[in-house]
């Protein structure tokens, strides 16, 4: 039996604290004084500041349904400032420091992205029903105290695969705006694969109007124009988001070579397929006519893509012999360089010479691989994906309805406990340029299978990205992501309720 609680009621624990944040931050103490938010707050954008103060209005306003207008000079009274270019050397590129005390609150970075991650964890600082959608009529406080904070790897990203079952532009928006709550930076979008071909290629039309038909299962499909794709990049571009596309190929081009005879080695159209078995598929390495196409596909989508990276696939070319998928990648390598972009692609690429730029993405369970530790030896940074980890389509359990099961089962747990360092030997702290999670979409159909499969493992990983290892232990873990469930219903997110958390 345990002893009756004391006679002397103590003040209810805070509902939320800076050490509760999630990715949790490098430095932060707590204190008790908190900041109200109130009808005449405003908030106070420094120099530069201005569309980040603009994009926390907007996060404050619906539900507190205050003006807080931005405002260039505070007149001294309850004020949140963003402030650039005056923090602390160590936040670097990407962090910030934030210092919430009764008067006020103020927010430091040295670029406008720092104070796009400082406004994610103010944002966890504030009770979960900011995150309605209408005005809540209650009390507004801010969490005191002082962070000062940074992430550990540069690249922090989620993949969704839009070539299996296609998701509309709105969908693709509204899972950005999930992903950066977690500092997530990057979205890789996996656009064409065996079962459909989804970006508006003008020089091929018909990879897009014939071959975005299709989708996994029968199911309906559906294409980005070049438009679209440029608007989804942009909403993610005004999020500090990278959007990294990728075109699979030697193999998983089954979508294109139903729609182009010429791919095809013997001139012959095949079937389209809207089953998921993987390998079958391969362009046709010795035919002039595949390094036209490949070559016209890089230079149209690197035309539209602002961002660094250009995905080549690599994956699972089950078809394509050893000694084609070499000569394959020595024609298309710098096809890459020369539309001004730098290669990522899945780990397989590693068999061949590569740049040292190129990033490859290591998407295996662990342990030794020599190409790889080949590549860290040259100067290669990978992007760490274990799929018995980091995959966001592994079921949970035995029962999860959505998903599969060749990496196993990937519970809460799982997705948390693993250091990206110290999965492939000779792949160290200094070669892993970040963490992405991966949502192929076989059995993945609207927002809210996304979201189940997402949270809470979505997470995890990006605490994994952002945090030190050393910051990093399951059952701390395990307690503030807890405190994470009532944000999730607020923003109406079909989150999987573990049984491995003590959910609020
Ligand atoms: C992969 O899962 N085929 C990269």
């Amino acid at each position: 039996m345990g002893a009756p609680g004391p006679a002397v009621a103590s003040p209810a624990p805070t509902e939320r604290q800076v050490t509760d944040l999630i990715p949790a931050p490098v430095h932060a103490t707590a204190k008790a004084d908190a900041f109200r938010l109130t009808p005449l707050t405003v908030i106070r954008a420094g120099k530069g500041a201005g569309d980040e103060a603009a994009y926390l209005r907007g996060l404050l306003r619906p539900a507190t349904g205050y003006p807080l207008p931005v405002v260039p000079m505070s007149p001294g009274l309850s004020t949140i400032s963003l402030d650039l270019g005056q923090a602390d050397p160590r936040v670097g590129d990407e962090g910030y420091q934030l210092d919430v005390t009764k008067s006020a609150v103020r927010l430091r970075a040295n670029t406008s992205a720092g104070l796009f991650e400082g406004i994610q964890s103010l944002r966890q600082l504030l009770p979960s029903a900011i995150e309605a959608k209408t005005v809540q009529h209650r009390s507004w406080t801010i969490a005191g105290g002082s962070v000062l904070d940074y992430p550990r790897f540069a690249q922090r990203g989620a993949m969704l695969d839009v070539a299996r079952h296609f998701f509309t532009p709105a969908q693709v928006k509204k899972y950005i705006d999930q992903i950066v709550q977690y500092k997530i930076n990057t979205l890789h979008l996996h656009l064409s694969d065996d079962q459909g071909w989804r970006i508006e290629i003008k020089s091929w039309p018909r990879l897009a109007t014939e071959g975005g038909k299709t989708a996994a299962y029968g199911d309906p499909g559906g294409y980005y124009t070049q438009e679209q794709y440029k608007d989804i990049v942009a909403y993610a571009a005004s999020r500090h988001v990278m959007v990294v596309p990728e075109i699979d190929m030697p193999g998983h081009t089954n979508a294109a070579q139903s729609v182009y005879a010429e791919l095809n080695c013997d001139g012959k159209a095949v079937p389209p397929r809207t089953d998921i078995e993987v390998g079958y598929s391969s362009l046709c390495i010795k035919s002039p006519t595949t390094y036209r196409f490949v070559e016209d596909v890089i230079r149209e989508l690197a035309a539209i893509t602002p961002g660094k990276y250009l995905g080549i696939g690599g994956d699972e070319a089950h078809s394509t012999p050893a000694a084609d998928y070499q000569a394959f990648y020595e024609k298309v390598a710098p096809m890459v360089a020369k539309y001004g972009k730098t290669i990522t692609g899945w780990h397989e690429i590693a068999k061949v010479p590569l740049p040292t730029s190129a990033v490859p993405q290591y998407w295996d369970q662990g342990g030794t691989n020599a190409d790889l530790a080949a590549a860290a030896k040259r100067g290669n940074k990978f992007v760490m994906s274990p799929a018995n980890h980091a995959y966001l389509d592994m079921k949970y359990t035995e029962s999860t309805p959505l998903g599969q099961d060749w990496a196993g089962l990937v519970e809460v747990r799982d997705a948390y406990e693993w250091d990206p360092a110290k999965l492939v030997p000779g792949v160290g702290e200094k070669s892993v340029q970040g963490v992405e999670a991966p949502l192929w979409t076989e059995t993945i159909r609207t927002s809210a299978d996304i979201e189940y499969m997402a949270f809470p493992r979505l997470a995890g990983v990006a605490e994994i990205g952002w945090s030190p290892q050393a910051a990093r232990n399951w059952d701390g873990y395990r307690a503030r992501l807890a405190k994470q469930a009532p944000r999730w219903r607020a923003q109406d997110i079909n989150f999987y309720r573990s049984p491995q958390i003590d959910w609020k």
